[in-house]
């Protein structure tokens, strides 16, 4: 006999990539550009060993970081969190106060508690295209729609594009269906681009006009993976056409640290709606592992984090640019193309002439032949339409198999140049 599942139970559905890396990884010496890891080599784990020991040496306080801790995150942690987000957003106290913050399991926990607390199955999701593709498989997952924003050429929201279809919605009685806009504003994954401010003024200034309240969740997960300079724009938190919407932000330290840590952190400026998170995540697992967050907590106060998050940096620059020039000339005389993005972890291309380059397609069979494996684009469209891009990730491999990945990433598409020539 087989459980009953509940509506959302029946809902779910394994994801695509996860399908696909399975897959992938039953082939021998395929090098993955497809899952978004940070680099191995370089993970914290000489500063965790220390940290670990300064925790152990620090008699009964160190002690306690094995107990349970509070639902909302550890306070020092936290007062740490709130004073960064300050600092980047040139704001005070009065505006971002630390009670309002609260740590989670990830950045994603706070995605998905953020939905759970405002979302009805049929309701709406305002997202990019192309956005976090593990952002609509939780939209999936509760039976939310995701709603594509008109786009601009340049990557850009087209407001007045929103500003219809946020009218259409209104016309027909269904504005209140639409519950929030999700924006991954810093070097996005997948697609690098960064939300101007002007764009984000301009989209609190709409949404204040709105009828009803459409909350804005800014994903600022790859904010501080800046090569050189920091994308020159506040978050929403510090803007004035935010201050009458509810704004969740939500950022990380696992890219910028620790992976496996797995800490994140967000700040609502909704105290009712951040309650009802707080509510649901005291159900899931009533506080983030109070052991990693003392182990961020310590990073962060000894100046660690900042020293490690420096050299990330260059890392992460140099591998962008080995598979950047890897992939060269060759690919963009075949018609593809790509730009080379100021931070974040993943290159986002277009293939020639529409070229399809999804899961099932001819492309996609031939990279893996190849033995180089990547994230089909269109798993990062609501309704999966594009189907000419493709994610590709530098985070894990070395810069030797980075090397490696590219050419056998350029053979495989001079293939199918070639079979198109044919
Ligand atoms: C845009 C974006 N948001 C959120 C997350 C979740 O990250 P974590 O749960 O490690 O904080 C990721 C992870 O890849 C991401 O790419």
């Amino acid at each position: 006999m087989q459980a009953k599942l509940s509506d959302l139970g029946m809902r779910q559905r394994p994801s695509d990539i996860t399908r696909l890396m399975t897959f992938a990884l039953e082939q021998p010496n395929m090098l993955s550009l497809a899952a978004g890891f940070t680099d191995n080599e370089s993970l914290p784990i000489e500063d965790v060993r220390e940290i670990v020991e300064e925790i152990a040496d620090s008699g009964a306080m160190g002690k306690t970081t094995l107990q349970y801790g509070a639902n909302k995150g550890r306070d020092r942690l936290r007062s740490l969190l709130a004073k960064r987000i300050r600092s980047f957003d040139t704001i005070d106290e009065s505006h971002l106060d630390e009670k309002n913050l609260f740590i989670s399991n990830g950045s994603q926990q706070a995605l998905y508690l953020a939905i759970q607390t405002l979302c009805d199955p049929g309701d709406f999701v305002l997202v990019e295209q192309p956005t976090y593709f593990v952002f609509l498989e939780i939209l999936q997952g509760f039976g939310v729609n995701a709603l594509a924003m008109p786009m601009r050429e340049d990557g850009e929201i087209d407001l007045a594009g929103l500003e219809r279809l946020l009218s259409q919605f209104e016309s027909e009685g269904n504005l209140d269906k639409v519950k929030a806009l999700y924006l991954v504003s810093y070097f996005s994954n997948p697609s690098g681009h960064c939300v101007s401010e002007k764009v984000k003024s301009d989209i609190g200034s709409l949404l204040s006009r709105q009828k009803e309240p459409i909350a804005v969740i800014e994903d600022a997960a790859y904010r501080e993976l800046y090569y050189e300079n920091p994308f020159d724009s506040r978050s929403g938190l510090a803007l004035e056409s935010f201050n009458h919407l509810p704004v969740l932000y939500t950022s990380t330290l696992t890219k910028p640290y620790a992976s496996g840590l797995k800490v994140g952190y967000s700040y609502c400026s909704d105290t009712n709606w951040l309650n009802s998170m707080l509510n649901v995540k005291g159900q899931q697992d009533f506080g983030t592992a109070n052991f990693a967050q003392a182990i961020v907590e310590h990073a962060l106060a000894s100046g660690r984090f900042d020293a490690h998050l420096n050299s990330l940096r260059g890392l992460y620059k140099s591998k962008m640019l080995t598979l950047h020039e890897s992939l060269g000339e060759s690919l963009k005389s075949l018609g593809w193309k790509w730009e080379e993005p100021a931070g974040g972890l993943y290159l986002w291309l277009k293939s020639p002439n529409g070229m399809r380059t999804d899961g099932e397609s001819p492309f996609h069979s031939s990279c893996i032949e190849n033995g180089v494996f990547y994230v089909p684009g269109n798993l990062c469209f609501p309704g999966n339409e594009d189907r000419s891009r493709i994610r590709l990730s530098f985070g894990s491999l070395n810069l030797e198999d980075i090397r490696e990945a590219a050419l056998r990433f350029v053979a495989a598409a001079a293939s199918m140049t070639d079979s198109a020539i044919a």
